[in-house]
């Protein structure tokens, strides 16, 4: 856990004051910067000491066994992990005859601030040496949104009270050597010197190294430039070695004298591409950015996040600490996608080698709503990439006898990844999870193009699954037998109701997308027939109910398994999983995560209030929430039934998740899952958003913490704001057409330049549910430490 007061409740800066060494990886992640195409870890300039070094291109994986002890049909034969590639953020330096290291002479004043506003992560260190020689140092990094291909650095050293001889080294490094990896599942499997060497130059202040993976077959370049400023003389030289380039610069400074360096870095990879076209490729990006120089950089950079934070800003009175976990999410999950173009969003974005760099359900379920409505572009595209893994999907699903498509639980380029087949394989709804983002985001953008050309690909080749894996029952209803729901403490259960509803969405999702786009839908092959198959199954869906309990089971017979042995549970035995055998979890009710509140939530549509009330009171005492995805949708639900002091205890953990190192993992990575659910619990939660039926609805209410919320959601391209207090909220929106929407169950008309106001009803809850014992969430007040 992050205890020290490391990072103070600005708006707009996540600043850490002094430097506590103990906590160094979780802070290398917390200011990773990323653009979705490359990602740094907040690794110290000088590389040493670190938590765990990491330089990644997005897709850039190797290959790695996935032994088995008894191998079965169709489990995956080859795993993925992502790698750390070349590392260009070192920059060494020597004061007279002593390497700047933290760890020796003294360290006095040390900051590190990332801001949100500008993208840039700066660092300040004075720094007095074994020998006594005083030094300022500072620093400033940027990964560019506007260059996707591109970092860079500004480095300044200077001495402050006598002339000091000065060596800077900036390097290139290949294959650096990782710590040792942990027993943790969720941590990455280390991969040991996977970057075979191709070509290394080097002339002028200007390098580059290509490798090539082994199996996997990534052809990566990297390759730095740099500008020296310094009013004494200064002699340069450049080496390089097949995984080592350095360029060095040896000077005298005078006292209060500064040399200055910009180190420009580019990234390239391709599976395809020769030597010469990876070379070429980011000698023309390392040109293009020393065309920029570090100013036109920055300012490129300050731009792309005005235009960000104008539309996706969530600004909010009563509560400093969220107000900046919550623009920290969103920076985050915009860092993560921005540039990602048609590849994956990885769990960890591209902070960390945690789950081995794999993307799960989290993108489609957490951060593409996020992203749908701040960022359509980038949801698009991450959907495209789903697209361009149909293939791999249609392959999949011929593989486990199914029709249609499998989408992998766990993966980098598309085929799955997951060894463990009762929460992989058998989480089949991630494919509907996909479809949702499909639906949702054609109905948010009326973008009919990626309709036709990817969503109706997408939600015909998953209703073909779900048609095929469920069955008609003697009784007419629509089964789905054998499948694991979100909950990973269940598996393979009959009619999980999450999975089954948001079948039942996507079964419908593509029966609408066909016959809107018939001449498409024909090229894919798909009849009258099958669209009339997918609504008869749509509308047969099979949702069990325990009528003596009043509630949903989360599967059939779900509630009446025996209850976990809370009471006999010690705190240090969570997460359980690291702790008792699956044996034992599968045949109690524990749940690791929201998965029948995640259908309350989901298909809000097709619950009464009632049933919600009553459903959420239920599955409270048995969620412990052993996965960072779990808050934020419990948050959500207990704003909607009410219980607006437990959802702003939930929304503290989802928004403060890596920034309070919550689940004590935050070192591998940044839970970008959970960072987007603070968005969604803002938005969903106390904004009430919903937006099943074609339209959005708003619900909004306000914890007593909180006195104002604003955030502003992109409507068919249009910005639609909502200004919330306590007892009222004003709806607004830009450009010039107008809207339909709903509030607390009224519609009205909202025209671009007419604001609404409406009045908030009071809430009426039940009884507060209670946790499993020691699982409550942190109790969250303004101004905790
Ligand atoms: C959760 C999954 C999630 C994965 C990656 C697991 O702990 O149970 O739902 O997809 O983490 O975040």
């Amino acid at each position: 856990m992050i205890t020290h007061p490391a990072f103070s409740p600005e708006p707009w800066d996540i600043r850490e004051r002094g430097l506590d060494l103990s906590v160094l990886a979780q802070s290398e992640s917390v200011f990773a910067l990323s653009n979705g195409n490359i990602g740094l870890r907040g690794n110290l300039d000088e590389g040493e000491p670190h938590g765990l070094p990491g330089t990644y291109l997005n897709s850039v994986f190797e290959f790695r066994p996935l032994p088995y002890a008894e191998a079965g049909y169709g489990f995956p034969e080859s795993g993925q992990s992502v790698i750390d590639v070349t590392n260009g953020k070192l920059i060494r330096l020597l004061v007279e005859d002593e390497p700047f290291d933290v760890r020796y002479g003294e360290l006095g004043a040390h900051e590190r601030v990332l801001s949100l506003r500008d993208g840039v992560l700066r660092r300040t260190a004075d720094w007095v040496s074994p020998s006594g020689h005083c030094m300022q140092i500072s620093s400033a990094r940027l990964v560019s949104f506007t260059q996707r291909a591109t970092a860079a650095i500004a480095y300044e050293v200077r001495p402050v009270d006598a002339p000091l001889h000065i060596v800077l080294q900036s390097e290139l490094v290949a294959n650096e050597q990782l710590p040792a990896t942990s027993a943790d599942p969720r941590a990455a499997a280390a991969l040991e010197s996977p970057l075979q060497p191709e070509q290394h130059i080097a002339h002028d202040a200007r390098a580059r190294l290509v490798h090539c993976t082994r199996a996997s077959g990534r052809r990566i370049g990297a390759a730095m430039d740099h500008t020296v400023h310094c009013p004494a003389n200064v002699r340069t030289e450049i080496e390089c070695s097949p995984d080592t380039a350095r360029f060095t610069l040896t000077t005298r400074l005078a006292r209060g004298e500064s040399l200055r360096v910009v180190k420009f870095l580019a990234y390239g990879w391709s599976s395809m591409r020769s030597i010469p076209a990876i070379s070429a490729q980011v000698e023309a990006a390392l040109t293009l950015a020393r065309e920029s120089g570090w100013e036109g950089l920055l300012a490129e950079q300050r731009q792309y996040l005005d235009d960000y934070w104008a539309r996706a800003d969530v600004d909010l009175d009563g509560d400093p600490e969220v107000q900046q976990a919550v623009r920290f999410a969103l920076f985050q999950v915009l860092q993560a996608s921005a540039r990602a173009e048609r590849r994956p969003i990885p769990a960890k974005g591209l902070t960390g080698p945690g789950y081995d760099g794999h993307v799960f359900w989290d993108t489609e379920s957490f951060v593409l709503p996020t992203l749908t409505y701040t960022t359509p572009h980038a949801a698009a595209d991450a959907l495209r990439w789903r697209h361009l893994t149909l293939p791999a999907a249609r392959q999949r699903a011929r593989q486990l006898t199914l029709d249609g498509a499998t989408f992998a639980w766990r993966t980098i380029n598309g085929e799955e990844s997951s060894g463990y087949w009762p929460a992989g394989t058998a989480a089949l709804h991630i494919n509907a999870d996909v479809a949702d983002a499909v639906i949702r985001l054609v109905q948010a953008t009326g973008d009919e193009a990626f309709e036709r050309t990817a969503a109706l690909p997408l939600l015909v080749e998953t209703a073909r699954l779900w048609a095929s894996q469920g069955f008609h029952h003697v009784d007419g209803s629509f089964r789905i037998d054998g499948v694991t729901g979100p909950d990973e403490y269940s598996a393979l259960a009959n009619n999980n109701v999450y999975t089954n509803m948001m079948a039942q969405r996507n079964l419908r999702g593509a029966a609408e997308a066909a016959e809107r786009h018939p001449d498409e839908a024909a090229g894919l092959g798909v009849t009258g027939d099958e669209i009339a198959a997918w609504a008869r199954a749509a509308d047969a869906m099979f949702v069990p109910y325990d009528d003596k309990l009043g509630v949903h089971p989360q599967a059939e017979q779900f509630t009446d398994l025996a209850v976990w042995d809370f009471a006999q549970t010690r705190p240090d035995q969570y997460p359980l999983m690291l702790h008792f055998p699956y044996l034992q979890l599968y045949r109690k009710q524990v749940v690791k995560q929201a998965d029948l509140v995640m259908a309350l939530f989901k298909r809000g549509d097709a619950f009464t209030a009632d049933e919600k009330a009553r459903d959420f009171a239920y599955y409270e005492p048995l969620t412990v929430r052993d996965s960072s995805l779990s808050a934020c949708i419990q948050a959500v639900l207990a704003a909607e039934v009410g219980h607006l002091d437990l959802a702003y205890d939930y929304l503290g953990e989802a928004a403060r998740m890596d920034l309070d190192d919550l689940e004590h993992n935050t070192r591998d990575g940044l839970h970008i899952a959970s960072l987007a659910g603070a968005w969604l619990t803002l938005v969903a939660g106390f904004g009430g958003m919903r937006d099943s039926g074609g339209s959005l609805t708003f619900a909004p209410r306000l914890p007593a913490p909180l006195t104002r919320l604003t955030f502003s959601v992109l409507w068919h391209g249009q910005r639609l704001c909502v200004n919330i207090n306590k007892t009222n909220a004003t709806y607004s929106l830009e450009g010039d057409a107008s809207v339909e929407l709903a509030h607390h169950g009224r519609t009205f008309q909202l025209t671009a330049g007419e604001p609404v106001t409406n009045p908030i009803p009071p809430a009426a809850p039940g009884p507060r549910p209670s946790q499993p014992p020691g699982r409550e969430p942190v109790r969250h007040r303004p101004g905790r430490a």
